[in-house]
C-alpha cells in the first residue's frame, strides 16, 4: 500500500498535477477503506493516462463528488483515463458495458434461487454502491433510455438505487460513476438530456504531436528517432484528413498504429504491417488508395525493421 502511494505520487508529480489536488487525492485515499472481498478490483493499470489538464479537471470534479462523462473520438484514451482515475483514487473498479440489450436488471441485479430462497444476485451498479466503487459506464450512449433511467436517482444528488421491488440502497460516499461515449463522427448516438445533466462532461481532445510521440516512445523504447518522427507525422496526417472530412475515422486509430509497429518489430515488412493496422480498416477502395498515398509520403517502401528499431 505504501509502495502504491509513492508510485502514485511520483506519477502525479510527473504529470505536474497541482500540489493541492495531489494532497486532496491522497486524503481521499486515506479516508476510505476498501472491503477485503473487493480488494482485487483495486489495481494499477498497464497503461497510465498522459495529459495534465484532463487529469486535473477529472480529479477535481470527482473530489467534489461529481460523476464524469468522457466524450471524444475513438482511441483518445477514455478507458485508459477511467482506469487511471480508479487507481488514483484507490477504489475498486467495475466495467459496465452498455449495448442495446442492457436493461435495468443487468445493471442492478436479478432475483435468483439460492438454497431454495430468492436472493438478489447483485449487479455491478449495486456493488459499486455497496463497496464505494468506481463504475465505468462504457459507451453509455448506446443504452436504451429505459435502461439508463434507473440510474437517474443513482447519479444525481439522491445518490441511491431506487427501483420498485428492490430494497433502497444508499451509495457509499466514495462511489463515483464515469461514463464514456464516442463522439465526433458518423454513427454517434446521442445521450439523452436528463442523463447528460447528471454528469460533468470532459471533452477529450484530439491527440497532440507531443502526446503521440510520448505514447509511442513509451511503448517502443527502442524506436529510432527518424522513424518515431515519421510515425508521429503519419498519425497527425491521418488526423488532419479525418478532420477535413477527406477520409472516415475508421483508420484513425492509435491502437492500430501501435499494433502495426509491434508487428514490424517482430519482422513483418513495414508496409504490410501498416496495411493490416490502418488501411484495411477501411472498406472503401478510394479511401484505401488515399490512405496508401498518405502512408507512402511518410514511410519509404524500402524501409525494413532495421530502419525503425535499434538492435
Ligand atoms: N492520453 C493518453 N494517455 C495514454 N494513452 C493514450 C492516450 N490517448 C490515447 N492513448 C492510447 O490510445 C489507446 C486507446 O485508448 P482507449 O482504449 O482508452 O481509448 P478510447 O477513447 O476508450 O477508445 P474507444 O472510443 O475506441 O473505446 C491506448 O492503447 C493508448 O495507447
Ligand atoms: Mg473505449
Amino acid at each position: 500500500m505504501r509502495e502504491d502511494k509513492s508510485l502514485l505520487i511520483s506519477y502525479l508529480e510527473q504529470q505536474k498535477m497541482d500540489d493541492s489536488l495531489i494532497h486532496d487525492v491522497v486524503e481521499f485515499r486515506e479516508k476510505y477503506e476498501t472491503a477485503e472481498e473487493v480488494r482485487e478490483r483495486v489495481y494499477i493499470p498497464d497503461m497510465l493516462f498522459y495529459g495534465k489538464d484532463i487529469l486535473e479537471m477529472s480529479a477535481a470534479a470527482l473530489l467534489q463528488g461529481e460523476n464524469l462523462l468522457l466524450s471524444g473520438a475513438k482511441a483518445t484514451g477514455k478507458n485508459v483515463l477511467c482506469e487511471t482515475l480508479a487507481w488514483i483514487f484507490g477504489r475498486p473498479s467495475y466495467d459496465i458495458s452498455f449495448h442495446v440489450n442492457t436493461d435495468s436488471a443487468s445493471l442492478i441485479g436479478t432475483d435468483t434461487f439460492i438454497h431454495n430462497e430468492v436472493r438478489l444476485r447483485k449487479g455491478p451498479v449495486y456493488q459499486c454502491a455497496e463497496f464505494g466503487g468506481f463504475g465505468i459506464l462504457d459507451e453509455v450512449n448506446m443504452a436504451k433510455n429505459d435502461a439508463v433511467s434507473v440510474l437517474h436517482a443513482t447519479l444525481d444528488h439522491r445518490r441511491r438505487i431506487d427501483v420498485p421491488g428492490y430494497a433502497r440502497v444508499r451509495l457509499h460516499p466514495a462511489a463515483r460513476f464515469i461514463g464514456t461515449m464516442n463522439y465526433g463522427y458518423a454513427g454517434t448516438k446521442e445521450l439523452n438530456e436528463a442523463l447528460v445533466s447528471r454528469f460533468m462532461v470532459v471533452d477529450m481532445p484530439p491527440l497532440s504531436e507531443e502526446t503521440i510521440r510520448f505514447l509511442l516512445k513509451k511503448q517502443f523504447a527502442d524506436v529510432k528517432e527518424q522513424a518515431l518522427r515519421q510515425f508521429t507525422g503519419l498519425f497527425l496526417d491521418l488526423q488532419a484528413k479525418v478532420y477535413n472530412g477527406e477520409v472516415s475515422a475508421r483508420s484513425l486509430d492509435l491502437r492500430g498504429l501501435i499494433a502495426s509497429m509491434k508487428a514490424i518489430r517482430s519482422n513483418l515488412p513495414p508496409l504490410s504491417a501498416i496495411r493490416m493496422g490502418i488501411v484495411n480498416k477501411s472498406f472503401d477502395v478510394f479511401e484505401k488508395e488515399m490512405l496508401e498515398d498518405v502512408i507512402a509520403t511518410r514511410i519509404p517502401s524500402s524501409w525494413t525493421r532495421a530502419e525503425i528499431f535499434e538492435g
